[in-house]
């Protein structure tokens, strides 16, 4: 379990000792050097020890925690599985297919494994706090944005991930046993260690394909 943000100094001490008083302090990076270092995030499904240690989640989750956050409501909370606890939780995500109506008993084992596919897992819930003006679905990207800044920062320190829903996602008695309220959300299981080998880069899509300008009438 995590504590308080000022338990860990080592997030304040880092930004502290950076000088970001000025536009120009902010460019460690030229705009292709950040290109590449995201395009180099790939998912790996199969991840080995080590898994972060505290200092270094805690720096991806404060990352996290910048993501844009309409009226700053904060709608992000996570949960850290890992070591024995991941075999419970198979079991958990199991019971919780089964309550949703599965009755394979193979598949059922499948999933009780599937924990075991990374030394650590971060549940990224989407505690949705009540707002006029920002609907459910906005908290969501948000989450999803938080879940991005992670995995970039967790890429940053030499760790691997893959963020996962999986059929247990929705599930009402996996967010019951969570202890998350029937309108929060499970925006995903990131599984989290080292890679186990490397695979092949992404084939880089076709910005054109995706883009086009607007012109009035
Ligand atoms: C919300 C969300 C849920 C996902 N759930 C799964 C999942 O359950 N299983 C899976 O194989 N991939 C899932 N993915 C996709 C992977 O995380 C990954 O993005 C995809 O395999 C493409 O690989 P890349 O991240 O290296 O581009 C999910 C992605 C998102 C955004």
């Amino acid at each position: 379990m995590l504590h308080s943000y000022d338990r860990y100094p080592i997030t304040k001490t880092l930004f502290m000792s950076s000088d970001f008083s000025t536009p120009s302090s902010l460019n460690h990076f030229s705009p292709n050097q950040l290109y590449d270092f995201i395009n180099r995030r790939q998912s790996i499904g199969l991840l080995v020890e080590p898994a972060p240690n505290t200092a270094q989640l805690e720096l991806a989750i404060a990352a996290a925690l910048t993501a844009p956050d309409h009226h700053r409501l904060h709608p992000w909370r996570f949960i850290t599985i890992q070591g024995e606890q991941r075999v419970a939780f198979g079991e958990l995500l199991a019971k919780s297919l089964a309550e949703g109506g599965e009755i394979d008993p193979v598949q059922l084992d499948r999933v009780k494994q599937h924990p075991m596919r990374a030394p650590m897992i971060l549940i990224c819930i989407v505690q949705d706090q009540p707002h006029l003006k920002v609907p459910h679905y906005e908290q969501v990207l948000s989450c999803g944005a938080a879940i991005q800044n992670l995995l970039l920062v967790l890429q940053s320190q030499g760790f691997s991930s893959m963020w996962r829903s999986g059929a247990a996602a929705e599930s009402a008695h996996l967010k019951r046993a969570l202890g998350c309220a029937a309108s929060d959300e499970i925006a995903g299981l990131v599984y989290i260690g080292t890679a186990s080998k490397e695979i092949a880069p992404r084939e880089p899509l076709n910005v054109a394909d995706f883009v086009s300008e607007w012109h009035f009438g």
